[in-house]
């Protein structure tokens, strides 16, 4: 028996009805290693972590802890035996401070707030974590709130933590500081398993990676002795081509005119400052900066769900007539005759009915959309037969309700409706995250696809090797202004990642 194993699942079977989400699963988990957990979306990745959270029990198989049986019947269960999940959604109490959560349910609740602050202090203090436990829930930042999370977990003595996905919410700078007390976990012998889509984490920061296909086992790899392009050959089961096609479109034309765009939140502050720039048809024009640069803003302006104090948005139509639409709704906007369609970052809360099935979901929009608006009208079951064909969501029907699909399927059934609803323009935000790196390349490849069609797709991005290789022009954003478009085929990331922090010289800090 290897003493370095901390957990092994064996001949690991769940099923939801007919569908196998983890066929007969082995699986070792070592301490004072990080082992990156990849597949596909709907591979099985959360199901198969969830049994060891106690969240769900295998049908068949068994788990081994330090060479002995282990039955987890709970998340308690789960603490007790040393193990703790943080969730891709955050299972904090919104109204109770740091300190208050990361103790709730515990015999330590009695404690007095002094013990159990310096209890987290000391926890902190050896991860290198920062965290002020009288700090209420709702004026953290979600990398806060995950911190908190950890910690929570760390409190309750988890020596195997599990993360899904936990990177998928974080900025470049916050992923850095997590990899830095995930490497500091490990070199204190816990062991770690992390959820990512995203492979040049995996590069980064496993020792190890094990590959899900289709609920199936793979393998595991070293990741020194691997590659992005050999994982992906593993994960998908043949060999890939991972890049993207720059096509030009030949006739561009402005599509949307936005001038002089300024919007303020509910406390008074300018999130937008200025913002003057024009969409053309046939173009995939970028939106880079730094997370809450005013990317957000600028769609919900744009689509009609953010208030606008100032300036204007002017929808060209094909006769090349202009058309306000500062002050209308959402619903006012599409009633004009505009198409318009908006992948949101929020996938559930803004668009999708959780508990409908595709083709309700389809229904939805089309309804929504008004008489006329369609070229070629399909029905709603049509459409979400040709999102479920060509995006290959993996579910057992379009009636399966779309709350219970993985999490990387979800953002295709959205993606795809907006898409089937055939808009002129096309906004999305962050379309690939949670996207696994196929289903990724074929959501840029649908984007491309669509500014072939004349379309003027909005992108926001955030990964800038991406923004370079798909887009025609980049709106770089910095503290809500422009601070300037570049050309997509001729710009550098060192150019682009300068503008994320400087307007016009001025550091973004200054322009806030
Ligand atoms: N509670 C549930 N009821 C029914 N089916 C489920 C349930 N949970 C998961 N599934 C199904 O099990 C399969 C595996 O899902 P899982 O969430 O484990 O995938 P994943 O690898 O985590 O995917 P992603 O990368 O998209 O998060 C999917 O087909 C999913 O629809
Ligand atoms: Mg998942």
């Amino acid at each position: 028996m290897n003493s370095n194993i901390a957990i092994e699942m064996r001949g690991i079977t769940k099923r939801f009805g007919k569908v196998v989400a983890n066929d007969s699963i082995d699986l070792i988990i070592k301490k004072g290693e990080i082992l990156s957990l990849l597949g596909e979306n709907g591979s099985g990745k959360t199901t198969l972590m969830n049994m060891l959270a106690g969240i769900y029990q295998p049908d068949e198989g068994q788990i081994f802890a330090e060479g002995e049986p282990l039955t987890i019947r709970s998340p308690k269960d789960a603490y007790e035996c040393g193990i703790g999940m943080i969730h891709q959604h955050y299972k904090l109490v919104d109204v109770f401070t740091a300190a208050q959560n990361i103790v709730l349910g515990l015999k330590d609740e009695k404690l007095d707030l002094k013990t159990i602050n310096s209890k987290v202090k000391e926890i902190c203090d050896r991860y290198s974590f920062i965290i002020d436990p009288s700090m209420k829930i709702y004026d953290m930042s979600v990398s806060q709130k995950q911190t908190v999370e950890i910690v929570k977990v760390l409190y309750r003595g988890a020596d195997i933590l599990i993360l899904d996905e936990p990177t998928a919410v974080l900025t470049p700078q916050e992923t850095e500081k997590l990899f830095t007390v995930l490497r500091n976990m490990r070199a204190d012998g816990k062991a770690i398993v992390i959820i990512t889509h995203k492979l040049n984490e995996v590069m980064a920061i496993s020792d190890e990676v094990a590959v899900l296909r289709k609920g199936k086992y793979i393998g595991t790899v070293k990741t020194c002795e691997t590659s992005p392009q050999a994982l992906t050959d593993m994960m998908v089961g043949h060999a890939v081509t991972l890049n993207i096609d720059r096509p030009k479109y030949d006739s561009q034309f402005p599509r949307l005119k936005v001038e002089g765009l300024t919007c303020v939140d509910d406390e008074g502050i300018t999130k937008l400052d200025g913002v003057t720039f024009t969409a053309k048809g046939g173009e995939i024009l970028g939106v880079a900066g730094i997370a809450g640069s005013g990317q957000k803003e600028l769609l919900e302006s744009i689509t009609g769900l953010y208030p606008i104090k100032q300036g204007t948005v002017d929808f060209v139509t094909d006769e090349g007539k202009e058309k306000n639409l500062v002050g209308l709704t959402p619903m006012q906007i599409r009633k004009t005759g505009v198409g318009m369609a908006f992948v949101p970052e929020d996938r559930l809360g803004m668009g999708l009915v959780g508990s409908m099935g595709m083709t309700g979901n389809m229904m939805l929009r089309s309804w929504k959309k008004g008489k006329g608006v369609f070229l070629n009208r399909k029905s709603p079951e049509e459409l979400a037969k040709k999102v479920w064909d060509e995006l290959e969501v993996v579910t057992p029907s379009t009636s399966f309700p779309v709350r219970r699909l993985s999490g990387g399927n979800v953002q295709k059934v959205l993606v795809g409706r907006e898409i089937a609803s055939l808009p002129k323009i096309l906004m999305t935000a962050y379309p690939v995250r949670g996207l696994d790196i196929n289903t990724s390349y074929a959501i840029y490849n649908l984007l491309t696809e669509q500014k072939m069609n004349g379309v003027s797709v909005i992108f926001v991005g955030e990964d800038l090797d991406v923004l370079l290789e798909l887009c025609d022009r980049i709106l770089v954003l910095c503290g809500g202004k422009v601070s300037g478009i570049v050309d997509a085929r001729t710009a550098t990331k060192e150019e682009i990642g300068f503008m994320m922090t400087t307007v016009g010289g001025k550091e973004a800090a200054d322009v806030q």
